[in-house]
This record gives structure tokens, sequence and C-alpha cells, in this order.
């Protein structure tokens, strides 16, 4: 009986001793994968290309030949310069253009800010065999895995992260529908390689739409992308999943459009570019408190909260500009912000991204 007892005892330890090690081992394997996620990539510029005057499209392959991380279509890199003041290192977010299951290069398609500070500099400074150092892909933005159709809505430059979702889905046979709006048909950014990939895949639809076509000169679409537009072009969008990647202005239509049509929420997954002018308030409170004291000042109509912040030459470290660094936390004492894209890092209760938010009402913000 006691032997019994003992023999028990012993596989209940035994037991123990096992989970502890299996968990042990975990732990250790997710510490050393979070340690190689944050290991940048250096790369050298294979192929420059200049396309319209106002794209830079990069080829990148790894600078010692090595084995480049594969990724999920609509995931981006940190791709970082000295391109700031007085050279100090910036890190600007940018999404990978092109897609192959075992990648051999990175593409990149760089849109030209005039204003910028990043892109000036890579149009300056990057040339067929520079050196760059890049993060590894990175992002929660992707076509969710579904049998349902997905439609994919690319404004402008937005249409990079779409590139990369049709390379991976194109030969898959989902039902895909693929919208491109720009103001131009100059500004349709890959229409020749969209138009043979549609040619050669069923399952494939590309429907560009233009806001300023040239008078007769223009056979497709025209003039705003709305719900309507989009649900009688492409029924089949009713069911589907949509990614959608515009200028934050565009995006907050096209969400409130396609939810105001009965398309769920749930299945819109969107990231939102850069900035657009006049796409915030003007005239709301904003009280900001920093180490330096506390100041109070009111909404200029900045597009995002940082950009009201710098406006008003409070400086807070902002290397992606895109939620995925962190480095712009702030804490929302009170007041309400709209969130232009997702974060793609965990955002403790009560802190928010002014890199990615707006103001919806009154703010008071503490910044460390
Ligand atoms: S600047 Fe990186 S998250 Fe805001």
């Amino acid at each position: 009986m006691m032997a019994t007892a003992l023999g028990l005892l012993g596989l209940v330890c035994l037991a123990f001793i096992l989970w502890l090690t299996v968990d042990g081992l975990r732990a250790i394997a997710a510490r050393r994968a979070a340690e190689i996620a944050r290991q940048p990539l250096h790369m050298v510029v294979a192929e420059r290309r200049e396309v319209a005057g106002e794209l830079l499209s990069l080829r990148l392959i790894a600078a010692k030949g090595r084995v480049l991380p594969s990724f999920r279509a609509g995931q981006h890199v940190l791709l970082q310069a000295p391109a700031g003041p007085g050279g100090k290192t910036i890190r600007r977010a940018y999404s990978l253009a092109a897609w192959q299951p075992r990648p051999k290069a990175y593409e990149l398609g760089i849109k030209r800010e005039a204003m910028g500070t990043m892109t000036p500099w890579l149009w300056k400074h990057l040339q067929e065999g520079s050196a760059v150092t890049i993060s590894r892909p990175q992002g929660t933005f992707a076509p969710p895995r579904s049998a349902r159709p997905l439609v994919l809505i690319g404004g402008g430059i937005g249409i990079t992260p779409m590139r990369a979702m049709i390379h991976e889905g194109a030969a898959s046979g989902r039902q895909i529908v693929l919208f491109h709006a720009a103001r131009t048909a100059g500004q349709l950014l890959y229409r020749d390689e969209f138009e043979r990939l549609a040619a050669s895949h069923p399952n494939l639809s590309y429907l560009p739409i233009l806001s300023r076509p040239q008078a007769g000169a223009w056979p497709g679409l025209s003039g705003r992308l709305d719900a309507a537009l989009i649900l009688a072009q492409a029924p089949e969008a009713r069911d589907a999943e949509f990614c959608l990647c515009a200028a934050d202005s565009m995006m907050a239509q096209l969400r409130a459009d396609l939810t105001a049509a009965g398309i769920d929420e749930h299945r819109l997954h969107w990231e939102a570019f850069g900035v657009s002018a006049g796409a915030g308030s003007a005239g709301l409170p904003l009280a900001v408190q920093t180490p330096q004291g506390s100041r109070q000042y009111l909404t200029r109509g900045a597009p995002t909260l940082l950009a009201e912040l710098e406006a008003n030459e409070v400086a807070l470290p902002s290397e992606c500009r895109a939620g995925s660094c962190g480095q712009c936390l702030a804490t929302l004492d009170s007041g309400e912000v709209d969130w232009l894209a997702k974060p793609e890092i965990d955002i403790p209760a009560g802190k928010i991204l002014p890199c990615i938010c707006a103001p919806r009402s009154p703010l008071a913000l503490s910044i460390p």
C-alpha cells in the first residue's frame, strides 16, 4: 500500500518536473524569438526606380546574401536613416510592395513627401549599391484567411500593400476585387501589372477609379469611391472581407460608408498612412502636462494628435509615426480620441499613441 502511494507521488513529482522543464523551454524559445524579431536587417539597394516622379521603388537584398524572413502580405518594415536634424537617425514605416513565399528581396514603394524629412533624404541618398538598415517585417495588417471573397481598396500610394496581397492571393483561387482610387491615370501605380494579372486570373478583378480624369481620355470609373459604387461594381463585396489602405480622410469616409451600407465592422481591416490636410478638428482645447510644466492650446486642425503637438512645439519621440514603435505613448487624462489605425503593440488602458490618434473632444494629456 505504502509502496503504491510512494510510486504515485513519484509520478506526480516527475510530471511536475517535466511540466516545469517544458514551460521553461517555451519561455526561452519565446525570449529568443523576441530577440530575433528585434534584430535589424542589413540590406543593399539592388534596384532603384522612380515612377511618375512621385514614387521611389526600391528592391532590397540582404547585404550578406542571407535568406530573408518571410512575411504576410500587408506587413511593413521600419527603414532607418540619418535623415533627422543634424544627421539624427530616424525610422519610418513602409509597406512591403511585393510578396513571395520565400523572398529573395524586399520591394518598397515610397511616395515622395515634399514637406517630409525622410523621403527627400531617401530620394537623394539611396542609390543602387547603397546600404540600408530595416526592421524585420512587422504589423498586423493582412487579409484574414477565410473562404469569403476579398475586396482590396488602395487610395493613392495605399496601393503598395494591396500589390503584395494580390501577389499572395492571385494564385489561391480566392475571389479578389481590387479598387485603386487615384486622381489621374498617371497616378495608377502598377496599372499594367494589375491588368495583366486580372487578364490571366479569372478570380481577380481590377477596378481603378479616378477622381480627376482627363476629359474624354478615360473610359473607366470616375468620381468618388464609396459603398454604393463598390457594391454596384462588385456585388460579392456584400459577403467579403475588406482590406483598406488610404489616407486618413478617405479611410474614415469609406469605413463609415461601408458600415452604413450594412458591412459588418469586423470585416473591415485597415491601415492608414500619412496625413491629409484638414482632416483633424480645429479649435478644441488641448491641455498638455510635460515634465517641464503644463500648457494649454487650441487644436489647429492637424490630422493627427502628434502633428498637433508638433505644431505647438511639443516634442515627442516618434520613430515610426505609424503605431508600431510605441515611442509616442502618452496618457489620456481626459477627453476622447479617434484611433486612425490599429496600434501594432499592446496599449495599456488609459494610454494613447498620438501618431495614430486625432482629438474628438477637448483633451488633457500627460507626456513623459
Ligand atoms: S511614433 Fe511609433 S507608435 Fe507613435
